[in-house]
């Protein structure tokens, strides 16, 4: 089949110019430019990166950025009070706390004391429990970014048999919640994980596979059906001598045997991750516009 690749990065960079369009004009109205704040403990190569991208992201929006940094041994109390002073800082409209936090950070109590006003990742349980039961809220980046490529692409979902690989509380819960609600994707959704007897057969049964286990090259041509949308959210650091780097980014689909069978896929780099940074920055404007919450 003559697949069509779905490109996260070309969608990212059209919405962000229409996000940084929309700033200029809030800003020449006399509004408030909006500012996203981070903290970013220690120095994990994934979470620079991320970091380096949102603070890029930022730039393109017109949006301000702050970038607050610890050690690794950074104290819960620590942490706890500059997540405080985020929350009473008038400027600031969103801001995220990069995960994962050092093992001796109980990462929970962390999200719990962001005021869930400015938790522009969807993560505190109140904005969690709203989009759950289709209330406004902010919607997790990730999920959020991939139903923007779907729509995007104009790729049917309603009534679609939607499987989704990995049950995790950032990425396969909130798209399952997503795919199945009405307004959103309207799709009967099959969630799949690590202690799954019947992972291969519901995937040959789907529609629509989104991949978000963490796992390199796990989706194989075997397990998916003919014509399927194929979306993968991995980004798994792998060891590659001929880089630069050091290492390349690998997806959770083994995109060169899967490619041929399906009718849409995302390709790692350049789908999924872009899109999860201009989500963030549509929440942060929304923040900052006071769209969900006074
Ligand atoms: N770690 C991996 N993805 C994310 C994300 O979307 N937000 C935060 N805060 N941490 C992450």
């Amino acid at each position: 089949m003559k697949y069509q690749l779905i490109d996260g990065k070309a969608t990212a960079t059209t919405i962000k110019s229409e996000i940084s369009e929309e700033v200029q004009r809030i800003v020449a109205a006399g509004g408030k430019q909006p500012h996203l704040a981070a903290i970013l403990v220690g120095h994990d190569g994934g979470s620079e990166t991320y970091m380096k991208n949102k603070v890029l992201a930022c730039e393109k929006c017109g949006f301000k950025s702050t970038l607050i940094r610890f050690d690794e041994d950074v104290t819960e109390e620590e942490l706890l009070a500059c997540v405080d002073k985020l929350n009473k800082d008038e400027d600031v409209d969103g801001f995220i706390v990069q995960l994962p936090l050092p093992k001796h950070i109980d990462e929970q109590k962390i999200i719990m004391a962001i005021d869930y006003r400015k938790d522009v990742d969807g993560f505190h349980p109140i904005n969690v429990g709203r989009m759950s039961i289709g209330l406004p809220c902010f919607i997790s980046a990730t999920p959020l970014g991939m139903l923007t490529l779907l729509r995007h692409y104009n790729i049917p979902t309603s009534g679609k048999k939607c499987v989704i690989l990995g049950r995790s509380n950032i990425v396969g819960k909130p798209m399952a919640q997503l795919m199945m609600q009405k307004h959103y994707g309207d799709s009967t959704v099959t969630v799949c994980h690590s202690h799954s007897k019947t992972l291969k057969e519901e995937c040959l049964e789907a529609d629509i596979i989104i991949a978000a286990i963490g796992r390199p090259e796990f989706l194989t041509a075997d397990m998916v059906k003919e014509g399927a949308v194929v979306i993968d959210v991995g980004t798994t650091r792998v060891p590659d001598a001929s880089r630069k780097s050091g290492f390349r980014l690998c997806g959770d689909v083994k995109f060169d045997e899967v490619a041929p069978k399906c009718s849409y896929i995302t390709p790692v780099p350049g789908g999924v991750g872009p899109m999860t940074i201009c989500s963030l920055m549509k929440n942060t404007l929304a923040a900052s516009k006071k769209e969900y919450y006074k």
